[in-house]
Order: C-alpha cells, then structure tokens, then sequence
C-alpha cells in the first residue's frame, strides 16, 4: 500500500479522458525489440454502466504508460456476460496465451477459488476489482489483490446527502406534513458487499441525524435500470404519493425509478438519491430529478487497478509486505456530488 499510495495520487491529477468503447483490444507501437507486457481483464457483465466504465480508464492509462516506458502494453478485456463458467474460460485463455497478469471482476464472487489456482499454477497474478472474493480466498496466495471503494463509505455519504437536502427543505419533501419521511428502498444483487451494507448504512445514517423515517417497501433489482423501473411502477400503484423519498443502491436503479416517474407525467418527484456517478445520473441532477449521488471513483479505480497490474508483471512487489493481506487491498475513496458540484465532477471524470 505505501508504495503505490504515491502514485496512485500523482495519477489522479493526470485527468486522462475516456473512451468510448468498451469491448477492445489496446495495444500500440512494436518493433520487435521492446518490452510488451500483457494484461487480461474479464468483466462480470459489461452491460453494467458503472463497471462498463473501468475499462476504458485502464486502456487510457496503459495508453499512456506506453508512450513514456517505450513500451508494448496488451489490455485485453473480455465480457463474461454473468456466466462464470465463461469467466474461467476467459481466464484459462489468458493463462494458454501467457498473459503477465490477469484483473478480474468476479461474475460470483463467491466462486473465486477456482480462477485463482488456476493462476496461481502458472504463477500469474490476479487483481481483483469490484466483487470481493471471500478472505478465505484472498488468503490463498499473496499475489492476490482487491481494489475497489468502502461500501460503508458510499452509504454515509448518500446518507449525508438526504439529510442535507431534507433539512435545508423539510416541508418541500415531508408531503403530509406528518414529521416523518415515508420511503422505499431499490437495493442491489443480493449477494454483492456493497447491497446489504449500503441499505443498512444509508438508512442509519438517516436516522442518527434525528430525520423519523417509514419504510414503505423494499426490493432488490439487481442493480438494473429496467428492473427498478418495474418495481418502480409496482410502488406507484400501491402507494402513490405517500413516496417521500426513494433510496437507490446504484445509480441505474434510481433512473430506472425516473423513468417510471417520467411515464406517468408526474413532475413533482419524490427526494431521489443513488450512488456511483455514472454519466447519466450527473444529467438527472442537472435536470433536477436526482438529489445526489456519490462518485464511486470508476476511473480512480480503473488507474489503481492498472497501477498493480503493471507492477506485477514487471515482477515487482507493488506493496511493501504482500504477506500482510491488508497491504493487497487498495481503497479508492468516494465523494459526494451535488448540484453544487456536478460540473466540477463531469470534468474530472471526463464525461
Ligand atoms: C456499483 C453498481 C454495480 C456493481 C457491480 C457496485 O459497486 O455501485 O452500480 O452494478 O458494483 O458489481
């Protein structure tokens, strides 16, 4: 951690833009002579619009370690559809075709072992990202990484944004005036970290702060937009306006919420709030239909992740002591966004 802690800031000041594709191979200038190193990545499902985002910012940022190393840098990602059978193709593919590192977002995450003997046969490390395999796992070599953001983080956060909003306005959200927010929660894959622990810490953060809350109802929709949006109209139905306000795990769900609304012509929405910053979320805050998210830094993540893999395959320890477990989990932190600074973050994000 303390090695890579240096550059993984000097990296965020860079601000490299992203691409748009999400399927591709980078790779640039050869002549034969120079270095090349490999990276494989596999991606749970890359019709997912945060995850689909980690990818480009690791091709751009390989992109650029080329031109200043003089070196060949092979980023290979591959969509494992939520099929983990695929993924363990995917990986055995990289192993055959001697890739120096692998990154991978498990489809279960549960289900990791078998992925990392695999590699750990060839000797090629894995950095995992997003999906954390069990500690159990993670014990099981120490050319193992995680990388991704504290769940709990994100949840005080959304929390610190309702509260915020909500006693700026109390009168504008609490509809029938009756000192308590009525609410319902969309929550996310239910065996993913980030689900259980961000519903549980949002709602206590809420709490803690003295606002009096009702649960109306709660569902999962797997992180999906087109899900939520179902859940969403079911809820309209049954409770119409007593919806004060709708908490989202992700930012999908809560636009998936916002389009129901926007079906129904109804213009005098609920306080809305997610999480994750994906770009579409920044337009609802703009056009006033979200309240808040908070940036799950895709692209902090996304530099982080290929930091560790580059160090790896040029056979160096990217922490001080990869014997300590702790040292092989890097945190990139949250941020919450606002109205007040959407634009700032649109930037920085490269939108
Ligand atoms: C994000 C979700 C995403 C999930 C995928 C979470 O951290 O907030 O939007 O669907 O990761 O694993």
């Amino acid at each position: 951690m303390k090695k890579i802690v240096p550059t993984l800031i000097a990296l965020i000041g860079i601000g490299i833009l992203s691409s748009s594709c999400a399927m591709m191979e980078f790779a640039s200038r050869s002549d034969g002579k120079i270095k090349q190193i490999k990276i494989g990545v596999t991606i749970y499902q890359m019709e997912d619009p945060f995850i689909s985002t980690i990818p480009d910012y690791i091709g751009n940022i390989a992109k650029t370690k080329e031109l200043t190393k003089n070196m060949k840098i092979t980023v290979n990602v591959m969509d494992a559809k939520g099929n983990q059978n695929l993924q363990n193709d995917q990986v055995d593919k990289f192993l055959a075709q001697n890739y120096d590192v692998i990154c991978v977002n498990m489809v279960d995450r549960t289900a990791a072992s078998v992925i990392i003997d695999r590699a750990k046969a060839a000797n090629v490390p894995i950095v995992f990202f997003n999906r954390e395999p069990v500690e159990e796992d993670m014990q099981r070599w120490d050319k193992l990484y995680y990388v991704c953001s504290l769940a709990s983080e994100s949840a005080n956060l959304e929390g610190g944004i309702v509260v915020k909003i909500y006693q700026a306005d109390p009168q504008k959200w609490d509809k029938n005036g009756d000192g308590i927010l009525q609410y319902v929660i969309l929550e996310g894959e239910q065996g993913h970290q980030d689900s259980l622990i961000r519903t549980e810490v949002t709602i206590k953060t809420i709490t803690e702060a003295g606002i009096k809350l009702e649960k109306l109802s709660n569902k999962t929709a797997d992180w999906q937009r087109t899900q939520a949006g179902v859940i969403m109209s079911q809820w309209l139905e049954e409770f119409g306006d007593q919806i004060e306000m709708i908490i989202s795990n992700n930012d999908n769900m809560a636009l998936g919420a916002i389009d129901t609304y926007q079906e129904a012509q109804i213009t005098n929405v609920p306080l809305i709030v997610g999480i994750d910053a994906i770009q579409p979320a920044l337009e609802a805050i703009k056009n006033g239909m979200l309240v808040g998210t908070v940036l799950n830094d895709a692209k902090g993540q996304g530099e982080a992740i290929f930091e560790l893999a580059y160090a790896l395959a040029m056979d160096e320890d990217p922490v001080e002591n990869p014997q300590d477990i702790s040292q092989r989990y890097i945190w990139i932190p949250h941020s919450a966004v606002t109205i007040d600074n959407v634009d700032e973050v649109v930037q920085t994000m490269g939108y």
